[in-house]
């Protein structure tokens, strides 16, 4: 289904060539901020968080504020009418018609997809359940930009909860597209990143690796990237509570990294880096939040200055099909085309990317 607005739900909708500019952009605000702070005058940018948010929600907010429009939306679906059963393409329709652009954080994965498909203006996914967070990548590559003076040539290391965290599978999708970047995947064996996201890292090129130990990898890397156990996305708090605190990075692992290496964190952090770390130069997860500020200003003037339609849905319906995920917002939302990509046997959802395995 084509839409006649130019939204960004994964970032391998668009080549890199786009992603490419817009952090380059971010780079140049980030240096002239003073420019650019009439490029988006009258615009409203409304931001519909259903998931708690501190970052990406405030640095959105601030971003629009920094080019010139001004923000409206909500950040607890309890004091709206989400919470009388309004469903999410209502809400959508209704708040694209108050603002130029909506930003929405929601628990189930495709749920940017969906609002996209009612929206009567561009849809910016700021985290979809475990499934993609796009403007964290953004903002992850602006800091690999500033800090490494490159996004291709690196050895990243992934730690932490791999099949749940959603800034990780944006990550990967993205920088293996770039050349030579291998991934060292630092997980238990429950938390390791989902097949379908390593078939695209194959796919586009990169290589991996799959590690138990962050001993074993510190030494290797370029980029680490520490994430938390997603204890939103367990099935119960016994199984969060056998996963917790299995990697701490600490001043004692950091010994073991290299002198140019850069620790990057998506935020918020719990225990996963002991508190000490913070001091350390090669720390740069505070700075890398200031980014996402910078890039989100690039990407709101980029997505309000263009009008490439996008294509939401390329795939089919199958008669009596529906996805398998119970986080996908296909099992929730109602009136939706249970639209699959693929034939045959394999098909993979179009909103979650699940693989569903038809048997004949
Ligand atoms: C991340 C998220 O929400 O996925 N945070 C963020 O957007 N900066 C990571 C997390 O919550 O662990």
């Amino acid at each position: 289904m084509q839409s006649t607005y130019q939204h960004l739900i994964d970032l391998n909708d668009y080549p890199v060539e786009w992603w490419n500019k817009i952090v380059e952009l971010g780079a140049d605000i980030y240096e002239h901020p003073g420019r650019y702070t009439h490029a988006c005058d009258g615009k409203v940018m409304a931001t519909l968080f259903y998931e708690p948010s501190t970052r990406t929600q405030m640095s959105f907010q601030a971003a629009m504020i920094r080019v010139g429009g001004s923000i409206i939306g909500f950040d607890n679906p309890a004091t709206s009418s989400v919470s009388k059963g309004e469903n999410l393409k209502d809400t959508t329709k209704i708040v694209s018609n108050y603002a130029d652009l909506l930003v929405i954080r929601h628990p189930s994965a495709g749920s940017a997809r969906v609002a996209a498909l009612s929206a009567d203006c561009p849809v910016i996914n700021a985290g979809d359940g475990g499934h993609l967070h796009p403007t964290q990548t953004l903002t992850d590559m602006l800091t690999l930009r500033m800090e490494k003076g490159r996004l291709s040539g690196l050895t990243v290391g992934l730690c932490g909860d791999l099949i749940n965290g959603r800034t990780v599978h944006s990550l990967c999708k993205a920088l293996s597209c770039y050349p030579d970047n291998h991934f060292i995947l630092i997980s238990t064996p429950e938390l390791r990143l989902p097949f379908y996201i390593k078939d695209i890292i194959t796919a586009n090129g990169g290589t991996y690796e799959e590690m138990s130990s962050l001993d074993d990898a510190m030494g290797k890397l370029d980029v680490l990237y520490m994430t938390r156990i997603q204890q939103e996305r367990f099935a119960s708090r016994e199984e969060y509570l056998a996963q917790k605190d299995t990697y701490v990075l600490t001043k004692e692992k950091m010994k073991h990294g290299k002198s140019d290496l850069i620790v990057l964190h998506p935020l918020p952090r719990l225990d996963e880096i002991e508190i000490a770390v913070d001091n350390d130069p090669r720390a740069m997860y505070f700075k890398q939040a200031q980014y996402g500020m910078y890039v989100r200003m690039a990407l709101i003037m980029t997505i309000l200055d263009q009008n490439r339609p996008s294509k939401l849905l390329v795939g089919k319906t199958h008669p009596g099909v529906q996805c398998q995920n119970p986080a996908c917002i296909t099992r929730t939302e109602p009136g939706l085309p249970h639209s699959f990509r693929g034939e045959g046997t394999t098909l993979e959802c179009e909103y979650c990317d699940e693989r569903l395995l038809l048997e004949h």
